[in-house]
């Protein structure tokens, strides 16, 4: 059994899964070690922080060992012992920094999950549930407010037993903590990549007022539901489904979208991933049937998302477009997250619905940083976004549309390619005035790649805005090349 224990500094995840993993037999593996033991290695060598290409070298050949002795776990790099020097203040100051580059995490969780593959283990860090080990069968993200954490964090450092309650502190140390505690919380939550999220099935618990003993109970009874869960699944030859364990519980108490935008299609529930296949297969036979409509080049769109997350901008006309493009990846397999307007929202039925077919809101008209984020997100995760530059259906063949530039944005922060796309055909369907749609055969067509790369421009603000450009003209000249080959189409 694999137990993920992810939260912020402080909040308790040391203590409890130590506790666990020795009363229930299982290994400890404690990651915030590991970012540690590279800094601290870093720190040591006198290598500057910003030169991200040393501290990576570092990552990259750091050889970290754990090792279980009298008065807890040791910690060892290169066979020298750091148990004690990787838990300075000075470590606790930069390890955030260290622990924020893509290169050093990669090779992290890399040496995480194989220490983790073969064995049952309780795991801590940030990440655990959402990317070392997304199929835990116990996900708990354990919080707490940051003064109770500063204090524990205190008392530790001034060789006290933080599990204890009422122990008095040095109060100067203690905001000193607290101060670096809520700087590490932000930096280890906005970082780009793995940010510290809950994964969407963790279980959350608040460890401000509660025991030791009490949160180590309730992780407990997760681990007893989980093993039952499985067992009683072996034994009806049923599926094992490890990602839903827990999940009935936490989703089902939770907002119905919050949780989606942050976690891969693939990571969804079984319930919503049936639902969205399932939606798929049906709104590609009727449309197919009804429309008939092809996807010229969809191998190009195909090959360019088939290893990571590209943003594909199409014009909008109807309804029926985002359908086009996300039946024809989400059946070859790809993930395809289209962005929506947020007053969709409004609607019950589709606030509950849209998030679990991936698609991400955007509030229109605002810098919609959490939107940017989300799909920012999603893209470096592999996933690929669909947007519509044009904000919203154009419903007349000489409308000027207005475009809003979101998504150039979105592809430079994660730097992923765009790929144009039109769509000709489809306003015919339902045209102005019209009620009941009309079986008239619909074209769409894909362009090449768009990558940052080939934009001339020089400073981020400037090559956002030319590829902008770039991207709605080619986008343009695609609808207009299908427009002239299938004249009188709109
Ligand atoms: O849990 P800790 O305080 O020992 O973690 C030290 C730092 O390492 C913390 O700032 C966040 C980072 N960390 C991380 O980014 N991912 C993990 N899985 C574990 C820790």
């Amino acid at each position: 059994m694999k137990v993920a224990i992810d939260g912020p500094a402080g909040s308790g995840k040391s203590t409890v899964a130590k506790q666990i993993a020795k009363k229930r037999n299982l290994s400890y593996l404690d990651t915030g070690a590991m970012y540690r033991s590279v800094t601290f290695t870093c720190l040591e060598q006198g290598i500057d922080l910003t030169n991200t290409k040393d501290v990576i070298a570092v990552a990259q050949s750091i050889d970290i060992r754990f090792e279980q002795g009298e008065a807890g776990q040791r910690v060892f790099v290169n066979d020298v012992e750091v148990t004690s020097q990787i838990r300075t203040a000075q470590v606790d100051q930069n390890v955030s920094t260290v622990a924020a580059i893509p290169q050093v995490r990669e090779a992290m969780v890399e040496l995480q999950r194989k220490s983790g593959e073969k064995i049952d283990v309780v795991a801590e860090g940030r990440d655990i549930g959402t990317v070392v080990f997304p199929n835990a069968e116990v996900k708990v993200f354990l919080t707490a407010d940051a003064s109770a954490r500063a204090h524990r964090r205190a008392v530790e450092r001034e060789g006290g037993n933080a599990a204890k309650q009422d122990v008095a502190t040095d109060s100067v140390q203690e905001q000193q903590i607290l101060e670096d505690i809520v700087r590490r919380d932000k930096i280890d939550s906005t970082r780009e990549t793995s940010p510290l999220v809950p994964a969407f099935d963790a279980i959350h618990i608040d460890s401000s007022n509660l025991s030791v003993d009490e949160v180590c109970a309730q992780i407990e009874k997760l681990m007893d539901k989980a093993a039952a869960k499985k067992a009683s699944e072996l034994q009806t030859g049923a599926t094992i489904d490890t990602s839903s364990v827990v999940e009935q519980q936490s989703v089902a108490s939770k907002d119905t979208g919050e949780l989606y935008y942050e976690t891969k299609v693939q990571d969804f529930p079984l319930h919503a991933r049936i639902f969205l296949k399932v939606l798929v297969v049906l709104c590609n036979a009727y449309t197919k049937l009804k429309y008939r409509w092809t996807i010229e080049n969809l191998e190009t769109l195909l090959t360019a998302s088939a290893n990571r997350g590209v943003v594909v901008i199409m014009n909008h006309v109807s309804f029926l477009d985002p359908f086009l493009p996300a039946c024809a990846m989400i059946l070859a397999g790809r993930s395809l997250r289209p962005i929506y307007k947020d007053d969709f929202n409004r609607f019950g039925i589709l606030h509950w619905a849209l998030p679990r077919l991936g698609a991400i809101p955007v509030a229109r008209g605002t810098a919609d940083i959490k939107a940017l984020r989300r799909a920012q997100r999603a893209l470096q995760k592999g996933e690929s976004i669909l947007i519509y530059p044009e904000g919203t259906r154009i419903r007349k063949p000489d409308q000027i549309p207005q475009i809003h530039g979101g998504f150039a944005l979105m592809a430079k922060m994660a730097k992923a390619d765009i790929i144009p796309m039109a769509i000709v055909g489809a306003l015919d369907i339902t045209p102005p005035g019209k009620h009941y749609p009309r079986p008239k055969k619909v074209y769409c067509r894909v362009g090449e790649p768009l990558s940052f790369k080939d934009i001339k421009a020089k400073g981020r603000k400037e090559q956002v805005v030319e590829m902008e450009r770039v991207a709605t003209q080619k986008m343009y000249e695609l609808r207009d090349q299908l427009r002239a080959e299938h004249p009188g189409r709109k």
